[in-house]
């Protein structure tokens, strides 16, 4: 440098001066397409329910779920990630596989009515099981190697049923892996596994648990969702799920997990997904319903947010008012 160059001048104001330069350099953005919305159907309900600690989520009856659907995929959102809740549950799960299940028929009634709409179903065992857990139970211990038939053939029954993504959330080892072989050996070559591959057990479950009526009868889920204390541990669970053929990550909670899908995102460079859980929705809205925060400015911020760590898809409760709002 000349001596007398002045060093140069940095501004990074400069870039935040207006509307329209800010814009202009703009990392990330938010699209419709990004957005899955969670539906619960129920067995249990003749009507439309309300759920109390999920202010604007219901529970629908079969019949009401293809509608559903269609005013999501009207409004821009892409896919639907079913959930079930059966009437009758008992010690094997049955209604999970069963051809005539709620979530079989769900899609079915979704694909006649909106083809073009990607369904999504949650594989899982918690809320068919009369004690809740997401594996057999057998003297209070959820077993592993035993749950992982019924897991596979509850996501072959959703593929034959019309599902495009099947989507275990249970956290048993080695499900990917027979979930994938179940689904080949029947000729669902193109089913796409979606798999929760780093599911914590967290505190912010509680609300889908009255939505989806699986709180657990007895202890709790810590003996196969992950400890939040551990990150490393949640890199080898993407691995072991990767190696099992999972097409598309799915890390939940998000906003609690920002860190890992970060990692995971350039670690695996997967289609990576975050899980927006029920009480993470809780919490914005019950701040919003007291006047407290600015709630459609929050809820952008924190999806955002999602992308901004690399979220490639966001499951929100969300999605279809998120979709809407982007339109406009
Ligand atoms: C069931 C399942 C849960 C969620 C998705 N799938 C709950 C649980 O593990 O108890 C949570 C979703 C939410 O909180 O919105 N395996
Ligand atoms: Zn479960």
């Amino acid at each position: 440098m000349p001596p007398d160059a002045q060093p140069p001048i940095h501004r990074p104001r400069r870039l935040r001066q207006s509307a329209g330069i800010r814009e202009l350099v703009r990392e990330t953005s938010l699209e419709p397409r990004d957005f899955i919305l969670p539906l619960f159907v129920s067995e249990r309900v003749a009507e439309r329910r309300a759920i109390a600690s999920m202010p604007g989520v219901s529970q629908l009856p079969l019949g009401e779920v293809a509608r559903e659907a269609a005013a999501a995929a009207a409004a821009g959102v892409r896919a639907v990630l079913l959930f079930g809740i059966p009437l009758e549950k008992d010690e094997h799960a049955s209604q999970a596989h069963a051809e005539s299940g709620i979530v079989q028929r769900a899609v079915r009634a979704i694909k006649a009515e909106v083809p073009e709409l990607t369904v999504i179903t949650d594989v899982c065992l918690c809320e068919y099981m009369s004690h809740g857990h997401c594996g057999i139970v057998e003297g209070g211990r959820v077993l592993n190697d035993e749950s992982l038939d019924l897991l596979a053939r509850t996501a072959l029954s959703h593929a034959q049923a019309g599902a495009d993504i099947v989507a275990p959330s249970d956290m048993m080892d080695g499900r990917v892996a027979a979930i994938r072989a179940a689904l080949e050996a029947a000729g669902h070559r193109d089913t796409i596994i979606m798999s929760y591959a780093a599911k914590f057990a967290s505190a912010l479950y509680g609300p889908f648990r009255d939505a989806a009526e699986s709180a657990p009868a007895f202890g709790d889920r810590r003996t196969y969702q992950m400890d939040a204390a551990n990150a490393r541990e949640a890199l080898r669970e993407v691995a072991l799920d990767v190696a099992e053929s999972a097409d598309i990550i799915l890390i939940k909670p998000a906003l609690t997990c920002l860190d890992l899908v970060w990692r995971v995102k350039e670690r695996f460079q997967l289609p990576t997904a975050v899980y927006c859980v029920s009480g993470e929705y809780a919490m914005l809205e019950a701040a919003a319903a007291q006047g407290w925060i600015d709630r459609r400015a929050a809820v952008l911020e924190w999806m955002l947010s999602c992308k901004r760590a690399g979220a490639d898809l966001i499951v929100t409760y969300w999605a279809r008012e998120i979709a809407g709002w982007l339109r406009e």
